[in-house]
């Protein structure tokens, strides 16, 4: 038996295979091309405006004009489609978000315009209220029991919806995490003739810290009172309850599913690929981001290295698609 074991030894090298370059490429399992990748973009009103966001470094809160360039560069770089969040301004916020349906809103003139400028790319519109509210909560909030009414706020993402649609957006993004959304959204949708529009179900979404330089740069931090969304948002010690919440999406008409954050629950990426047929998208939120970015300003890891590991794992773990903060600069300057 000892025998057997020494001799094998000297027979397999695993080495072998990765002793050059072209056997390393022609072995490999996982590629990443950037159209494997969505690009999240910030905008706000205004014209001329490419603001950095200080915790994110690289990223900006752009004004239309920034937009439409920025969105021309990315589906020149290969990357198929884009994710608008709006840093709206704090006179169009209220208590019932009524800025989220109103069709002119800036997330439906950008779809409009990004529609008429590049054609051919796609824009994800962001179900959800938190960046019209004046609470900063994802929904409508009952002031006596200090939470978030899922009805109510539920009929809202409806409208929400309904706006988006009439703009031009043909896959939204539901990251509200409401119970009934999915099913709901898409009957209002079909109801007024949207068959075709697609939902990308945040399916399982965290309550997790690695959203605060999100928080920020859509302004949403200056209105989180209380600075979690446990109530609606996911456990992080858990992972049948992530099962159950595929299912009910999947059960709803979910087209795509969403996980969120990433890099840190590949364990529920790779749950969600063997137990589900949908494509699955990964999104690599603005924590996860600013660690790897501010390390790499540090000098503590070698940032073109680090964030196309980082991509890569996620693809490897089973997502078929990736939003990251990086998809620009990874397209341009590094996949090339
Ligand atoms: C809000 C929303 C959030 C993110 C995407 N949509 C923040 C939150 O839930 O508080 C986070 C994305 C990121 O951190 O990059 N509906």
């Amino acid at each position: 038996m000892e025998k057997a074991k020494s001799c094998w030894t000297d027979i397999i090298r695993t080495r072998r295979n990765r002793q050059s370059s072209w056997v390393r490429e022609l072995v490999a399992e996982t590629c990443i091309t950037s159209q494997d990748l969505i690009l999240p973009i910030f905008i706000c009103e205004g014209t001329g405006i490419k603001e950095p966001i200080e915790n994110m470094p690289d990223v900006y809160v752009m004004s239309t004009d920034a937009v439409l360039e920025h969105v021309q560069l990315a589906y020149d770089c290969g990357i198929q489609a884009v994710a608008l969040f709006p840093n709206v301004e704090s006179d169009k916020r209220s208590h019932l978000a009524s800025e989220a349906y109103n069709k002119n809103n800036l997330v439906c003139r950008t779809i409009r315009l990004i529609q008429k400028k590049v054609p051919n790319i796609g824009v994800i519109g962001d179900i959800a209220l938190d960046a019209y509210t004046t609470h900063g909560h994802d929904g409508i909030v009952d002031e006596q029991q200090k939470d978030v009414i899922n009805d109510v706020t539920v009929e809202a993402l409806v409208k929400q919806a309904l706006v988006f649609a009439e703009a031009g957006c043909q896959f939204m993004g539901l990251s509200d995490m409401m119970d009934g959304r999915v099913k709901n959204i898409r009957r209002g949708l079909d109801a007024c003739g949207f068959t075709n529009v697609g939902l990308i179900s945040y399916a399982v979404k965290y309550a997790s810290s690695f959203y605060g330089p999100f928080r920020s740069a859509t302004g949403s931090a200056n209105y989180l009172k209380t600075k979690d969304k446990k109530t609606y948002q996911m456990d992080p010690r858990n992972v049948r309850e992530a099962h159950r919440e595929i299912k009910i999406d999947v059960e709803e008409g979910a087209d795509i599913l969403l996980i969120k954050p990433g890099m840190l629950y590949l364990d529920i990426i790779k749950h969600a690929r063997e137990h589900y047929d949908l494509p699955i998208f990964a999104y690599q939120v603005s924590g996860e981001y600013a660690m790897l970015k501010q390390a790499s300003i540090k000098g503590f890891l070698d940032w073109e290295r680090a964030i196309m590991e980082s991509l890569i794992c996620l693809k490897r773990a089973g997502s078929t698609a990736i939003l990251s903060y990086a998809a620009l600069d990874v397209a341009k300057n590094i996949l090339k």
